[in-house]
């Protein structure tokens, strides 16, 4: 069992999807730590997602809005927080294509409660949680930490944003901080909008698989526990105010993603739609994590595996996804998806009577 400098550490939205991997990783790799998971428990903040470790005496769950001073202020106080891990964020590009709002309130409003509160408790290091996509589209080569920022959809400036108070936080008052820019990250508990668990929980319902445009975008797909190992190692070792890329290098295209998928789980490329474009898709996102790298860091799993293994895990957790997908989600994808793939079976001429979800 490995040794950390900081005893107590405070993870926003800790009961999503990389967050909430992030502390069973932390709590398995370091005995000594305590961990304050502060999570407003909106559609996509899952309890299920850490029941396992309810009962352990170094997690405690508070449930609150990294928008809201008080809460805020009420978990720093309760470890008392050293660190500060931030999760807590909107992150679907097509529903911040739907509502924008919230991911202004969220992301940046949020983010700037978090760092002032931090800051007026003395934390010692903070850890801003971002994104890829704030580079916006990288049409060639790959996006190094100093390139300009050109966010091109309301959720990537609202990282953008973030990312700009937090640097701003680290050169007006000397607060030591540290962002992290993740690739698309794959692996359990991963709410099913995103295209991974999406596509995997339809193909196991033998429901379409919406393919946007032509399916030629490009993303790079990092497995969860590499992206979680990345955020441990910046946290002890990434010198303060710096910026660090987290990715596989490896390119792959969403219809690579819904052919692999169809793949491992022996389905049919009948399942295949292409369905109309998202507004502004970003064609490509790349990233050159060298920097990363200079610390130790390199990936564990490939595309295949990361897929692999995260196919498994949802094959085998039918009870965690199933109930995610009624309610909110049926919602959600009916005003997304659904006059979408009635085009697209349109277009086809395979005529009506096919169930759309
Ligand atoms: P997504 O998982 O939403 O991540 P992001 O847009 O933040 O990178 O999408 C990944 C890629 O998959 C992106 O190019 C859009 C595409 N995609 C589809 O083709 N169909 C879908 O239903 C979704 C959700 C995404």
């Amino acid at each position: 069992m490995s040794e950390l400098a900081w005893r107590s550490i405070l993870v926003t939205g800790g009961c999503g999807f990389i967050g909430s991997n992030f502390i069973r990783y932390m709590l398995g790799r370091y005995q000594n730590l305590q961990v304050v998971n502060l999570d407003k428990l909106t559609y996509c903040g899952n309890l299920a997602n850490l029941v396992d470790l309810s009962g352990d005496p170094r997690y405690i769950f508070v449930q609150g809005d990294i928008a809201r001073p008080e809460d805020v202020k009420r978990a720093l106080k309760l470890g008392p927080a050293e660190v500060v891990v931030n999760f807590a964020a909107e992150t679907h590009v097509d529903r911040a294509l739907l509502s924008p709002g919230v991911f202004v309130q969220t992301d940046v409003f949020g983010t700037y409660t978090l760092l002032e509160a931090a800051r007026q408790c003395g934390v010692k290091r903070y850890l801003q949680v971002s994104s890829d996509e704030v580079y916006g589209p990288v049409l060639t080569g790959r996006a190094r930490e100093e390139d300009p920022l050109r966010p091109h959809n309301p959720y990537a400036a609202s990282k953008a944003g973030a990312e700009l108070l937090t640097q701003a936080y680290y050169a007006s008052f000397g607060f030591p901080t540290l962002i992290t820019r993740g690739a698309n990250t794959i692996g359990p508990y991963q709410y099913p909008e995103k295209i991974v668990p999406l596509f995997i929980t339809n193909a196991l319902d033998d429901l379409p698989l919406p393919v946007y445009g032509n399916g030629g975008a490009v993303r790079d797909y990092l497995y969860v526990t590499d992206h979680c190992r990345a955020v441990d190692l910046v946290l002890q070792r990434g010198e303060p105010g710096e910026i660090y890329n987290v990715g596989t290098g490896q390119e792959i295209t969403g219809i690579q993603v819904a052919q692999a998928i169809l793949e491992l789980l022996d389905k049919p490329p009948s399942l295949l739609r292409f369905v109309q474009d998202r507004p502004g898709h970003d064609r490509r996102y790349a990233v050159d994590a060298s920097k990363l790298r200079g610390l130790g860091w390199e990936p564990v799993y490939g595309f295949q595996e990361a897929l692999a293994q995260t196919v498994q895990w949802y094959v085998a957790n039918e009870p965690w996804w199933r109930p995610l997908k009624s309610g909110e989600f049926q919602a959600y994808y009916l005003q997304q998806y659904g006059e979408r793939l009635r085009q697209a079976l349109l277009n086809t001429g395979a005529g009506g009577g096919q169930r759309l979800g």
